[in-house]
């Protein structure tokens, strides 16, 4: 027994080594000498053997990186120094300013020597090793203090949880600041995903990486590709180099990887060049760059330099401009949806823009037509600022040679042949056709949205198919569906339309305010229905309420009372709540959740990096809060995403509360 012990721990001691030394070269190197499914191979029974031997499994085994159990929350350590941000320029003239107030600082006229590097569009983190051993990893948070994010970091391929120790010798104390990222091929994949499954997406790469390294349970953090390049330094006991592209051979040595790409120039010229060579090659790397980062190269200089305000006088970032692309519009037609409004859209010739080839791009609505006056045969200037979203910038009106053609929205609604009309003092043109096929087969998707009634297997194929052999005409007519009806539509199955049925079944179970959202009222989403549920208790009491009535409600405002009164008087529509009630609906009404918020009122603006905001408003109301629509005097905080709207200066003008996303999560977390 004892030999085979012995025996064991050499085995599991030297499969260690070479996981860990193949790890190396693959994930740090990118210079792997066996095959992926060879390495896959060792890494499988190393895993069993610790799994079957745990007390014989090495500290910080290569294995480790699956996760770890979840956290209730992130705990705060303070960096080893403050973490610095960049002050940026955009041309070559304010990159001379720049050079020029560095060598006056210095006294000198002498020619510096920096390093520019890739400027990584990803999260900025600090790795702490105390002997070698990876003891806190921790995002950026207010510069001084950060969340810790051990666990997660943990689980990136990239990351080592012990320094090599045959190079450079190892420092006691070893503070390295780099960015996470998630690599563009895994972020489409991860948005493909997400989108098949109805749910939200994330506008670009960064936001997926924050969202995937702040998750309570590193297990998570694991399933997905997340990177990391090294790019600077905090507290370095003692520290063995001159410049910053000694650093970089060092991170190497350590087994951790260094921003790839960087460069040693000399005056601005070569800055320009280099700057522009990224540019130019930014489409082609497998993670997205913003622009690049110059560096004066010399640390002694960089400690005479010393810092202005909250960023170094030795760094500077070099901005790429927004990535743009010019093609033609070939035609613009509307699309309809679920309450009517037609939204003009212009198809392209294909163009690559940020590596994807782009056919389509949203013009929102007739206003922004006419303020940018784009025509049918234009050629245009389309722009994706990181996102994912292309939109139309501007004409290229020098293109013009007379037949382009002004685009007018059609007076009959492209899908039902209704009427269309637009309402004085919107942007919006609607369809009135009540039958409309594409009102339903919108309304029916939201029907059975997660918010809404939650009706898994009511996807978008089956939808259209119902519609257009029409055999439903509203959502009630879901419910008397039969099960041979269902097996025979194309994609179904005996077995699928069993499920369907079950699940319709369990869907009339159900809370009031979740029956509310789902009708699809105009401008009534999940927490105004929330609120209406609230305030009446009970659906015949939200019907019944005048216009008057509902205003009282609170985030109630008149267009939203009208929108709601107008919908209950439709005669239509109280034949079809009739026919769902008749299906066996049961309704029950929520008493409102008690907690740290309960009182309290929010308004969301802007994307939010770490949650959607439907996740955001969820926790807000678990723990009392309500979340409304708009700002007025009655809001108490306004939480401000990326790319916020008129909420913010709203909330400015009338002295309400702004938070951004640390301090809702705070406020969350009970720590605010
Ligand atoms: S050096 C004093 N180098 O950009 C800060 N930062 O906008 C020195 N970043 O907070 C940072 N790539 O998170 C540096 N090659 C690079 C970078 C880089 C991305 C991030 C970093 C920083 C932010 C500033």
């Amino acid at each position: 027994m004892a030999e085979s012990s012995e025996a064991l721990k050499a085995e599991i001691r030297e499969l260690t080594a070479r996981v860990e030394e193949h790890g190396y070269r693959y994930h740090v190197l990118d210079a792997p000498t066996v095959t992926d499914s060879e390495y896959d191979e060792m890494f499988r029974r190393l895993s069993r053997l610790e799994q079957e031997h745990p007390e014989l499994a090495l500290p910080n085994s290569p294995t480790a990186k699956v996760g770890g159990p979840p956290v209730e929350r992130f705990a705060t350590v303070r960096h080893t120094l403050p973490m610095l941000s960049l002050d940026n320029v955009t041309n070559p003239d304010e990159l001379a300013d720049f050079e020029q107030r560095v060598q006056r600082f210095l006294k000198s006229t002498d020619p510096l020597e920096y390093v520019v590097e890739p400027k990584i569009d990803g999260v900025g983190v600090e790795l702490v090793y105390e002997d070698g051993v990876l003891t806190v990893g921790s995002t950026r948070g207010d510069g001084t203090d950060g969340e810790d994010i051990t666990q997660n970091v943990r689980t990136i391929r990239s990351v080592a949880l012990a320094l090599r120790r045959d190079g450079a010798p190892v420092p006691r104390l070893l503070a390295v600041r780099g960015e996470v990222f998630y690599p563009t091929e895994g972020f489409r994949r991860l948005n493909r995903q997400r989108e098949e499954a109805g749910e939200y997406v994330f506008a670009n790469p960064r936001n997926a990486a924050a969202g995937a390294l702040k998750q309570l349970d590193s297990k998570i953090t694991a399933s997905r590709p997340l990177d990391l390049f090294c790019h600077g330094m905090g507290a370095v006991e003692p520290a063995s180099f001159a410049s910053q592209s000694d650093f970089h051979a060092r991170l190497r040595d350590w087994g951790l990887k260094p921003v790839p790409l960087t460069r040693v120039c000399r005056g601005v010229d070569e800055i320009v060049a280099y700057q522009e060579e990224m540019e130019g090659r930014r489409d082609g790397l497998p993670y997205e760059i913003d622009g690049v980062v110059v560096k004066v190269n010399s640390l002694e200089l960089q400690r005479r330099l010393g810092q202005i305000a909250r960023s170094p006088r030795w760094a500077m970032a070099y901005k790429f401009k927004p990535r743009q692309s010019t093609t033609r519009i070939l035609d613009i037609q509307t699309q309809v949806g679920r309450t009517g409004t037609l939204t003009p859209v212009a198809h392209l010739e294909p163009v690559q823009l940020a590596g994807v080839t782009v056919r389509n791009a949203s013009l929102h609505n007739m206003d922004e037509i006419e303020r940018k006056d784009i025509r049918v045969g234009d050629t245009i200037v389309l722009e994706r600022a990181g996102d994912v979203i292309p939109y139309v910038v501007r004409v290229v009106e020098e293109e013009r040679d007379g037949s382009e053609r002004a685009f007018a929205m059609p007076v009959l609604c492209p899908m039902c042949g209704s009427q269309v009309y637009r309402e004085e003092g919107e942007a919006a043109y609607r369809c009135v056709g009540l039958s409309c096929p594409a009102k339903l087969k919108e309304s029916l998707k939201f029907f059975g949205s997660r918010n809404a009634l939650d009706i898994e297997g009511l996807g978008e194929k089956l939808i259209e198919q119902l519609v257009e052999k029409e055999l439903v005409a509203d959502s009630a007519d879901l419910y008397s569906l039969g099960e041979e009806t269902l097996a025979s539509l194309e994609r179904m199955g005996v077995k699928s339309a069993q499920n369907l049925i079950r699940e319709l079944g369990r869907s009339k179970d159900t809370s009031l305010a979740r029956f509310v959202t789902a009708l699809g009222i105009r401008h009534v989403g999940e927490a105004t229905a929330k609120v209406l549920a609230e305030h009446f208790g009970s659906l015949d009491g939200i019907m019944g309420a005048e216009e008057e009535a509902l205003t009282e409600v609170r985030d109630v405002g008149p267009e939203v009372a009208k929108s709601i009164a107008g919908f209950f008087a439709e005669p239509g529509n109280r034949r079809v709540i009739d026919k769902l009630l008749a299906a066996g609906f049961r309704l029950k009404a929520e008493a409102p959740a008690e907690g740290a918020l309960t009182g309290l009122s929010f308004v969301l603006t802007g994307s939010l990096a770490t949650m959607s905001r439907s996740e955001a408003q969820k926790s807000i109301v678990a723990l009392g809060g309500r979340v409304s629509g708009s700002v007025s005097g009655k809001t108490d905080y306004v939480v401000v995403g990326v790319d916020p709207g008129s909420k913010a200066a709203k909330a400015e003008e009338l002295g309400v509360r702004v938070l951004d996303e640390d301090g809702l999560r705070a406020l969350l977390e009970g720590g605010g």
